[in-house]
């Protein structure tokens, strides 16, 4: 791992304006055929073999599985969404939009995967479904009974919040009277943020019943110059991974210690899934220039210029957040195994 970069690198580490308006994509979905490298195909299918779909759904019987946060949990969302239906007939699964949620149904188990579109996990002004912006944030730090009501007695709830903190080094917020709006360092926003979220964690999960899992930031393959010395692109035209020890300067130490410590001192059992080292080595894996935008595929004019088109942030399905799927899987598999022996 890279040591805390230094400050005048930090600066580069939070998103420049064009990609930042990335994060006001529609649904992300990737057409495989337009990308031209085997690479992609081949890791898709050994990786997703691993979860048993069927198996999955009987652990999922009268449950219901619910991803919060932002456009980053969408795609893990699309992803398990993706690994499950396909073993359940037509007529008997369904996707439903009830904005900020998206619920995928599979009825003969009355089993539910749900997404919550919550990008700061407290309340903010972003928090409408579509109507949002990057550009213009407010978070309010001591907020969170807004979007918690619709949390509640959900068997399964898998948290994640980093990359709209991390837009600018500062950002407005309000802790206490929505009067007094004052700009707060990132990373003391972050903590107050996560501490307002783990006082509802303490006195609202029953562990008996509830699990609760939180992801950690996903990786940003923004600048190439950070795995290949003297070049100025992105992630654009990657087609292998990084070898090797890496750790990007996307990734905030600062950030990581705050979800470590947070999570450290909670007496409630949340479980960390800690997917930041395994997704930094695929610079490959983003959507590049083969996603939508705002909806709509990119212009043939608009993938020719992938300096300002290329997404590096959110990731191709089939892809990495399989992989996240993946983990959680394996811990949910366990549980499971646990509750048949006893
Ligand atoms: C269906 O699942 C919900 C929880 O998601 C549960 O409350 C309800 O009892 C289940 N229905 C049946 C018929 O088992
Ligand atoms: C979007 O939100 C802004 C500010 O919250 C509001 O002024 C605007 O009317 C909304 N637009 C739509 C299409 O709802
Ligand atoms: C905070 O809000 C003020 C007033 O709208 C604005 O000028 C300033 O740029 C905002 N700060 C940040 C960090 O976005
Ligand atoms: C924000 O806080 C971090 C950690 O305390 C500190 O390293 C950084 O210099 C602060 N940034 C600003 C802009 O004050
Ligand atoms: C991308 O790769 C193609 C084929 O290897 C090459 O012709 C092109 O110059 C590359 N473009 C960039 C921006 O690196
Ligand atoms: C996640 O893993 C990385 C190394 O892979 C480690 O540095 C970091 O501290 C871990 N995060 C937490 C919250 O434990």
């Amino acid at each position: 791992m890279k040591t805390q970069p230094s400050p005048d690198r930090r600066i580069l580490f939070f998103l420049p304006i064009a990609l930042a308006s990335l994060l006001i994509l529609g649904s992300l979905r990737v057409v495989l055929d337009l990308r031209n490298g085997q690479n992609y195909f081949l890791w898709q299918l050994r990786s997703s073999e691993r979860i048993n779909a069927l198996k999955f759904l009987e652990m999922l019987r009268d449950k219901r599985l619910m991803f919060v946060g932002d456009s980053i949990q969408r795609g893990m969302f699309e992803s398990m969404v993706c690994l499950v239906q396909s073993v359940i007939p037509d007529g008997k699964k369904s996707l439903q939009r009830i904005p900020p949620r998206k619920i995928f149904i599979a009825e003969e188990y009355n089993a539910s995967i749900e997404y919550y579109w919550a990008p700061f996990l407290i309340e903010s002004i972003s928090d409408h479904a579509t109507n949002h912006t990057v550009h213009k944030r407010l978070v309010k730090l001591d907020s969170i009974a807004k979007h918690s009501e619709q949390w509640k007695g959900v068997d399964i709830l898998v948290f994640e919040s980093y990359v709209w903190w991390m837009y600018k080094p500062s950002i407005n917020a309000t802790y206490g009277s929505l009067q007094d709006i004052q700009e707060y360092n990132v990373t003391t926003a972050y903590r107050l943020a996560l501490e307002t979220w783990a006082k509802w964690i303490e006195s609202s999960i029953n562990s008996q019943d509830q699990k609760v899992f939180f992801m950690t930031m996903s990786p940003t393959h923004l600048w190439n110059w950070e795995w290949k010395a003297g070049t100025d692109g992105n992630c654009f035209n990657e087609t292998h991974p990084i070898q090797g020890p890496y750790w990007g300067t996307g990734s905030s130490l600062d950030i990581m210690g705050i979800v470590e410590d947070v999570l450290g001192k909670l007496k409630k059992k949340v479980r960390l899934l800690n997917i930041t080292q395994l997704s930094e080595f695929r610079k490959d894996g983003h959507t590049s220039v083969y996603g939508e935008r705002k909806g709509k595929l990119l212009t043939r004019e608009q993938r020719s210029d992938p300096k300002t088109y290329a997404d590096c942030i959110h990731w191709c399905l089939p892809g990495v957040p399989d992989t996240w799927n993946e983990i959680l899987y394996a811990h949910l598999l366990q549980d499971y195994r646990q509750r048949k022996q006893t």
